[in-house]
């Protein structure tokens, strides 16, 4: 299939595209690298810098690219961010969400896979979060995906455009060739391993009085490449018939771990002690955060080969330790 990936220049952007061209479709990455890194993106990949905002190109690149099916990684993805500047998540993850979906239109392609984000479920009532329970946003990053979800459906009956929304919390890991690498860096793997790695005197831990098996919050971490292989698995999915409009969660398949458990795991596999700055509870933070990946796992058979907490930190400390 002739596929374009916006965000393909990002942390799981250049994943997708590895694993695309392992199964023999055709790239081409849609990406203005406000966030990204050219260099992550292989050499037989197509590459395009493009803001998603000009919709003339975007429908020109698609247009000369004969796409048949869209990934779309593009985003901004903060959380604390969004909720103090909220035009720009509206800005970026809307508005030119939207010029995407034009410019599909004004080129004839019909398919897209949209990574989306848990957050659509905001402060869960029950775990694991499943994809009929309520969806109610607590910021304006998990606001702007649901609206654009939501866009989907009527897209989907009124053009016929089939998608696919994938729901997952923390992308983690790396491949031998793409890793983490954001600015600022937000997420606990990384930070944990910065500290490791000396680059960071210690990794602050938000609330060690929860209700949780040691005390610290639980959430889930997907491999980056399981994520990967499962934007591709669901191109199929939309291309089964027109105008689908479904969502999946994709979840580690457990209990979650702590991040007490992810602190330890990383101090065994670099054998460097990790210090830990205890600080109060962080507003809107749950004990809990795990998604079911039941129904992606009956519908589209997808599960995930690396969700041991240990071959996901290593995975993450190899790369680290080539990249810097
Ligand atoms: N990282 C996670 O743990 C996680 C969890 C859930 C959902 N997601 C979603 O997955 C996607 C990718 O996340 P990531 O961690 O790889 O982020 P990232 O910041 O590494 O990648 C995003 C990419 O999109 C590009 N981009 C942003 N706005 C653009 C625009 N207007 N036009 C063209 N390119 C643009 C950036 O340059 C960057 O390369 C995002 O949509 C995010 O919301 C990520």
């Amino acid at each position: 299939m002739r596929v374009a990936v916006t965000g393909g220049a990002g942390y799981i952007g250049s994943v997708v595209v590895e694993v695309l061209l392992r199964e023999r479709h055709d790239v081409l990455v849609l990406d203005n690298l406000c966030k990204g890194h050219r260099d992550a993106v292989l050499e037989s990949a197509g590459f395009t810098q493009i803001d998603l905002r000009d919709g003339t190109a975007v429908a020109r690149a698609l247009r000369e690219f004969d796409c048949e099916a869209v990934i779309h990684m593009a985003a901004d993805s903060l959380v604390g961010e969004s909720v103090i500047d909220p035009a720009k998540y509206y800005g970026n993850n809307m508005t030119a969400g939207l010029a995407l979906l034009d410019a599909m239109r004004e080129a004839g392609v019909t398919r897209l896979v949209f990574s989306s984000t848990a957050a659509v479920y905001g402060e869960p009532a029950k775990q694991p979060i499943e994809e009929d329970d309520p969806t109610q946003p607590t910021n304006p990053y998990g606001e702007t995906k649901l609206a654009f979800e939501r866009a989907l459906r009527w897209y989907a009956s009124a053009y016929g455009l089939s998608s696919i929304s994938l729901r997952y919390f923390n992308a983690a890991g790396a491949t031998a060739r793409n890793g983490e690498r954001h600015l600022p860096e937000t997420h606990l793997i990384p930070l944990v391993l910065d500290v490791a790695a000396g680059r960071a005197l210690s990794v602050s831990v938000f609330g060690m009085d929860y209700p949780t098996r040691d005390g610290t919050c639980v959430r889930d971490y997907i491999h980056v490449e399981d994520l990967a292989c499962a934007h591709v698995l669901s191109l199929a999915a939309a291309a089964t018939a027109p105008g689908i409009c479904r969502a999946y969660n994709l979840g580690c398949g457990g209990d979650g771990y702590s991040v007490r458990e992810v602190i330890d795991a990383a101090a065994t596999i670099t054998a460097r002690p990790i210090p830990v700055a205890v600080g109060p509870r962080r507003p809107g933070d749950p004990a809990v955060l795990v998604a079911s990946s039941d129904r992606i796992s009956r519908d589209l058979g997808w599960r995930p080969h690396h969700q041991r907490l240990d071959a996901i930190i290593a995975s993450a400390w190899q790369w680290m330790s080539r990249a810097h």
